[in-house]
């Protein structure tokens, strides 16, 4: 009932030249892999020449952040109408943009309430620090980070939203969660958080990815708990590999 998604996030990664060859290069081989949506999170400036590549296949589009503002004097950002023409979704409250760029709940909230009033789908980022998780505080902070983000969301609001958690000492280490440590933070900080805010029918409808160092040889093993609905992929996306791992996702 809840279709996987499995999305590469690019990072500061590929110029549009390289973005646009990578694109074309694995775009087919993707397009024929079933059962699975596959979305490209080039960085910014490329958005519209990969919305232009994979255009005619199944692959979406989305951004690695937005701005919550409509227009105005905000030098460096986009706003959410600048995107719609070419995404369909938009990572939200990512780690990096927590900790070098000053990303606040508060902040991630209004970004999620921005992104569906524009229709875009936000995969909204969630995750403990190694400190926060050596200290036993996974449970309430990732809790936390969910009830902050979907604060004043309605439930039909947040059934369209996509979770990712993504362990920070998970992120680029090559140092994955095990399954089970992440399907049941998934389990009990992500989806139990959405049942406690908006009932059990949303909790059941809402899509909720794991991120960290996934790869193709590890992607079956996290597919394989019931709780986890796809990946948010950062390093293998980035990889002619990426088609291997979105094939072992189904
Ligand atoms: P990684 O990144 O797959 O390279 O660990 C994941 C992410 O930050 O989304």
């Amino acid at each position: 009932m809840r279709t996987p998604i499995i999305a590469g996030n690019w990072k500061m990664n590929k110029t549009a030249v390289e973005a646009v060859t990578f694109s074309n290069e694995i775009k087919d081989a993707l397009n024929q892999i079933e059962g699975v949506d596959i979305v490209f999170c080039p960085p910014a400036i490329n958005i519209p020449g990969v919305a232009e590549a994979v255009k005619g296949t199944k692959i979406g589009v989305g951004a690695q952040n937005m701005y919550f503002e409509e227009s105005g004097a905000f030098t460096g950002e986009l706003a959410p109408n600048m995107l719609t023409p070419f995404c369909q979704y938009v990572i939200l409250g990512h780690s990096e943009r927590r900790a070098y760029f000053g990303e606040t709940d508060e902040g991630v909230n209004k970004k999620i309430k921005a992104a569906l009033a524009h229709n875009l789908t936000p995969m909204v980022c969630v995750g403990e620090s190694l400190e926060q998780n050596e200290a036993g505080e996974t449970q309430s902070f990732v809790s936390g980070q969910v009830k902050a983000a979907f604060a004043g969301l309605t439930a039909v609001q947040a059934a369209r939203c996509i979770i990712a958690y993504e362990p920070i000492w998970a992120i680029g280490t090559g140092k994955s969660a095990t399954v089970e440590q992440a399907g049941g933070i998934i389990k009990t900080a992500v989806r139990d958080t959405i049942a406690e805010l908006f009932g059990a029918e949303t909790a059941a409808q809402i899509r909720i990815q794991y991120g960290g160092s996934v790869k193709p040889h590890n992607i079956a093993d996290y597919m394989a708990h019931p709780d986890i609905d796809g990946a948010l992929v950062g390093g293998a996306s980035l990889k002619p590999g990426f088609v291997e791992l979105v094939a072992n996702a189904t």
